[in-house]
Parts: C-alpha cells; structure tokens; sequence
C-alpha cells in the first residue's frame, strides 16, 4: 500500500476488530458460567461477526498491496455485576468502535484514498446496524429488570441467534 500512513491505521482496525471478538467471547464465557445459554450465543455470533470484521480488514490491506502486521491482542475484561451491566458494555464498546471507524473515514478523505473510503462505508453503516441489534436487547434487559420469566424469555431468544456472514462482503 503506497499510503504508509493509511495502512498503519487500517492494521489497527484490523486488531480493534480481533479484540472486540476477543472481548465478546469474553463476556459469552461470562454468561455461559452464570447459566445464561442464550445470552452466551448471542456473544460468542457476535464474537463470530467481530472475527468476519477483522478478516474483511485483513483481505483488504493484501488487495492494496499492502502488509497485513498481526500484533498483540489486549486481555479483555472478564467478570461483569450483572447481564445489565455486560449488555451496556457491548453498547458502549460498538459506540467506541463507531467512533474508531469515523476517524478512519476522516483520515481516509484527509489522505484522499478514494477507495478505502468507499471499503470503509460498508463499516459505517454496519455500526448502525451493530448499535441498534445491541440496543434492542438493552431495553428489553431494562424492561424486564432481570426478572426471572422474562430473563427466560429473552435468553431463549438470544439461543436462536445464528453467525450469518453478510451477503455484502
Ligand atoms: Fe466490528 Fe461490532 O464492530
């Protein structure tokens, strides 16, 4: 990739994404060990998604001709006071990648690399869709106030949540 500049920070977008699969997985083994089955699915396709976000990243620094510089993934966090208290952090985490994310467009159009604003305009939208999914378990969460039919309820639902790679890959 001629643009250094650009690839240094496409490489750690690429590493953000593999640490928030690491983080998701992290709070998926978290609710599997206080007995919430469908919430540990949800995480660990969301987990999953993280991981699909990363290799996205990955293909397109080699497209470029670029070079892809794997690095050191951070521990995530690994206890949480209660499923509310994890929810709003996957909520706030997708907020701070949303914001991860813009900087790159603004720094794509600063550098003007046409392309890699069009690649980043997928992840733009993708963050409205990661922010509004999240928030919806959220308020239903908030709702039900961690009450036992409801928490039932809810994690049946989050049980049937399945990895499906998006079509506009
Ligand atoms: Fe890769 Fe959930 O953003």
């Amino acid at each position: 990739m001629s643009n250094k500049v650009l690839e240094k920070a496409l490489n750690e977008q690429l590493n953000a994404e593999f640490y928030s699969s690491y983080l998701y997985l992290s709070m998926s083994a978290y609710f599997s060990d206080i007995g919430l089955s469908g919430f540990a699915n949800w995480m660990r396709v969301q987990a999953q998604e993280e991981q699909f976000h990363a290799l996205k990243f990955y293909d397109y620094i080699n497209e470029r001709g670029g070079r892809v510089i794997l690095s050191s993934i951070d521990s995530p966090q690994t206890e949480w006071e209660s499923p509310l208290d994890c929810v709003k952090g996957v909520l706030e985490h997708e907020k701070k990648v949303t914001s991860l994310i813009n900087n790159l467009v603004d720094l794509a159009i600063t550098e003007k690399d046409h392309a890699t604003n069009i690649f980043l305009q997928w992840f733009v939208t993708e963050q409205v869709e990661e922010e509004d999914s999240v928030n919806e378990v959220l308020n239903k969460l908030k709702l039900i106030d961690g009450k036992g039919n409801g928490m039932f309820i809810l994690d049946k639902e989050l049980a049937l949540r399945v990895f499906t790679p998006p079509t506009t890959a």
